[in-house]
């Protein structure tokens, strides 16, 4: 999407830290009830503007990975004691374990089975045995729902962003769903252009969901997404690499 590339400067005007504050508080919370022994170290895959780390990082010693260096600066911005990596979930290797590893919308982006599979994978690879990984989809294939939405902010620096999302399914026998945004972008001397932004995401059943990362060595359950966000499609899955491995 041009939102993690040219349009990366924009993302904290679609998105802002402070709404995340409840949701990495859940997050905190399913993590910390799987996780054997001490929780302090956390990696996050695909951590984009770093707005969930801005709360995650009050209670851990964050490591932020995304496969966009734009979306990677904008995360550096709000988060410049935190550790930042380039990488991409599916095949980063850090070689060192974590006690925590999360992995939020981003995992969205995930359109094929051997995608997710792999991605699971590096989640179980960089965790110490004990300790926990949380998945949050936007969907599952059963939570899927066509929808509409809009938003933005006000920055401190005269630019200003609004945006209408279109989420839909063009093929429900595919495991992908596409998304349409359209953002208008007012600049400082009060110009206002508007862009269109498109991608696919990924739909698998929460079956496909366990078994992937059943694959991957975790035990894996669902967890509960705030009840705003679970009707929205959320969807959390939490794992833990088990502490004593065959
Ligand atoms: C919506 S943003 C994530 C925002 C994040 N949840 C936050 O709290 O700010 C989605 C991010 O996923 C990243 N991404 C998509 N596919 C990826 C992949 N295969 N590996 C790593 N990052 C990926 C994009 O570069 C983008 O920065």
């Amino acid at each position: 999407m041009r939102l993690y590339r040219d349009l990366a400067g924009w993302f904290h005007l679609l998105t802002a830290p402070a709404d995340y504050a409840d949701e990495a508080a859940n997050c905190r919370e399913a993590l910390a009830s799987a996780c054997a022994g001490d929780a302090a170290t956390l990696l996050e895959l695909g951590a984009g503007g770093g707005n969930n780390a801005s709360h995650l990082k009050r209670w851990f010693a964050c490591t932020l990975t995304d496969r966009s260096p734009e979306m990677l600066a904008q995360s550096r911005a709000i988060n410049p004691e935190c550790e930042h990596v380039r990488g991409d979930m599916r095949t980063l290797r850090l070689g060192r374990a974590f006690d925590l590893v999360f992995v939020h919308d981003a995992v969205s982006y995930l359109t094929t089975l051997d995608d997710l599979r792999a991605t699971a994978a590096t989640a179980f690879t960089h965790l110490r045995p004990g300790g926990a990984a949380l998945f949050a989809p936007d969907y599952t294939r059963e939570s899927f729902r066509p929808s509409t939405d809009h938003g933005g902010h006000d920055g401190p620096d005269g630019r200003a962003l609004r945006y209408l999302e279109w989420v839909r399914d063009a093929d429900p026998d595919d495991s992908r769903y596409e998304v349409d945004m359209v953002y208008l972008l007012r600049t400082p001397d009060g110009a206002v252009r508007s862009v269109h932004d498109h991608c696919e995401e990924g739909l698998f059943t929460e079956a496909e969901w366990l078994a992937a990362l059943r694959g991957a060595g975790f035990a894996a359950r669902p967890w509960p997404a705030l009840p705003e966000d679970a009707a929205a499609g959320q969807r959390l899955f939490l794992c833990q690499r088990p502490a004593a491995e065959a």
